[in-house]
C-alpha cells in the first residue's frame, strides 16, 4: 500500500489512476509521496519515508528542491501539461496590451444609469480606446520551452513576426517551432528588437530582474511587455518608472504587486494561466502517472532534481534495488561489491552532484540493501 498526501485539490481524473494499492487524500499520514499545486512547502519537514513530491504544474519554486535532493526525495513536475492553457492566456494578454479592451469595459460601466442615452454616449466616447493591431508587429519570446513555443507559433499564425531565444532549447522543442520564428543569439537581442515581449523562463538567481531599468532603456520605445511566468522576472520599480514615462506602453501580468496595482497602462490579473479544467486534468494525470511509475518501478520521468531514468523490469522474480547516491568516483564499484546475487541488468544516470542507479538482481538477498545503505555516499536504497 502507498500513502499519497494531497496538499491542494488534485483532479480526480489523475488520482483515480493510482489504483487500489493507494490511499490518497489531504489527511493521509506518513505519506510515501506528496501531490501539490501551489502550496508552499519550504517550511515543511519531510519524514524519512517520503520518497517523492509531484507538482501538478511546471514551476517548482514552492518546493525546497535542494533539501529534497539531499534527502533522496525525487521532485517531479508536469512540463507541457498546462502549456496550451497558459498560451491562450498570453495571447489574450497580448490583445489586452494592444487594444484598449479592459479600459473600454471599465469606462462603459461608469455609464450605468444613463438610460436610453447609453448607446449615444458609447459611440461618442469610444475614440478614447483606439489601440494598434498585432499583425505585422514583432513579438519577442524569451524561453522556448513548452509554453514559449506554443506562444511563438500562435503569434506567427496571427501574422506577427516572431523572434526568440533559449540557450537550453531541446531538439524535440526545436522541431516543433515554426520555421518562421527567427532565433536570436541572446535575450538582449530579443528584448531590444521587438514591439511586444513575452517571458517564459523559470525564476532563478540568473533570471531574477531579467527585465530591469538598463534593459528597458535599450528596448524599443512603446514596447508592450507580458509576464505570465513568474513574479521577480520583471523589476517592478523599473517597470513602473518606464510605464509612467511612456517608454513601456503597456504591461500585462498575472503577478500583481502592491506597487503596480491600479496604475494606468498596467493590467494585473490573478495567476490564471493554468486555471482551466483541461489543464488541471492534464497536470493531475501526468503527476499521478509519474508518481506511480516511481513508487512501483523506481523509474524517473520529468524530475527537476534527479536524472531521468527508465529500465524495464528484466526478469520476473528479480529483486530491484534503486539506489540514490553521490556522483563520485568508485562509488558504484563499492555498491556493486555489496550485492551478492547476479546483476542481470543495471542503469545508472547522474545529474550534477547526484546519481541514481537501478540494479535488477537474480538471487538477491534483500538484506543487502542495509549493506548498500552503509556505503559512504549512498543517500537512499529501495528494494522493489
Ligand atoms: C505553472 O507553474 O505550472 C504555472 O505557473 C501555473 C501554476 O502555477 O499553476
Amino acid at each position: 500500500m502507498f500513502n499519497i498526501l494531497t496538499l491542494n485539490k488534485i483532479a480526480k481524473v489523475g488520482t483515480g489512476r493510482l489504483g487500489d494499492n493507494y490511499t490518497c487524500g489531504d489527511d493521509v499520514q506518513n505519506p510515501d509521496a506528496v501531490l501539490v499545486r501551489s502550496a508552499a512547502m519550504h517550511d515543511m519537514e519531510f519524514a524519512d519515508n517520503l520518497l517523492a513530491i509531484a507538482r501538478a504544474g511546471a514551476g517548482t519554486n514552492n518546493i525546497p528542491k535542494e533539501k529534497c535532493t539531499e534527502q533522496g526525495i525525487v521532485v517531479f513536475n508536469t512540463p507541457g501539461a498546462n502549456a496550451n492553457a497558459v498560451k491562450e492566456l498570453v495571447i489574450a494578454g497580448m490583445l489586452l496590451a494592444s487594444r484598449k479592451i479592459k479600459e473600454g469595459i471599465d469606462w462603459e460601466k461608469t455609464l450605468k444609469g444613463n438610460g436610453d442615452a447609453v448607446g449615444k454616449m458609447v459611440e461618442k466616447g469610444k475614440s478614447q480606446f483606439v489601440g494598434p493591431e498585432i499583425q505585422g508587429k514583432t513579438l519577442g519570446v524569451i524561453g522556448l520551452g513548452a509554453i514559449g513555443i506554443l506562444v511563438a507559433n500562435s503569434a506567427v499564425a496571427l501574422g506577427m513576426n516572431v523572434v526568440g531565444f533559449d540557450p537550453f532549447m531541446s531538439v524535440p522543442n526545436a522541431l516543433r517551432l515554426d520555421p518562421a520564428v527567427k532565433l536570436m543569439k541572446s535575450n538582449e537581442d530579443v528584448m531590444t528588437n521587438c514591439d511586444y515581449l513575452t517571458i517564459h523562463v523559470p525564476l532563478t538567481p540568473e533570471t531574477k530582474d531579467l527585465v530591469d531599468a538598463d534593459m528597458i532603456a535599450k528596448m524599443r520605445d512603446g514596447v508592450r511587455i507580458l509576464n505570465f511566468s513568474r513574479d521577480g522576472l520583471v523589476n517592478s520599480t523599473a517597470l513602473l518608472d518606464a510605464v509612467k514615462s511612456g517608454k513601456v506602453a503597456k504591461y500585462v501580468t498575472d503577478f500583481a504587486t502592491d506597487d503596480i496595482l491600479g496604475e494606468e497602462n498596467i493590467i494585473c490579473m490573478p495567476h490564471l494561466g493554468a486555471s482551466t479544467p483541461e489543464s488541471e486534468d492534464n497536470c493531475a494525470v501526468m503527476a499521478c502517472d509519474q508518481i506511480k511509475e516511481y513508487l512501483e518501478n523506481g523509474n524517473i520521468i520529468n524530475s527537476v532534481n534527479y536524472p531521468a531514468i527508465s529500465l524495464a523490469r528484466t526478469n520476473e522474480g528479480d529483486t530491484r534495488f534503486c539506489v540514490m547516491h553521490k556522483n563520485v568516483p568508485e562509488l558504484l564499484k563499492k555498491i556493486l561489491s555489496e550485492i551478492k546475487g547476479n546483476v542481470e541488468n543495471m542503469l545508472s544516470k547522474s545529474r550534477g552532484d547526484y546519481a541514481y542507479t537501478i540494479f535488477d538482481v537474480a538471487g538477491a538477498d534483500a538484506a543487502d540493501a542495509d549493506k548498500i545503505s552503509a556505503v559512504d555516499g549512498v543517500i537512499r536504497v529501495r528494494v522493489i
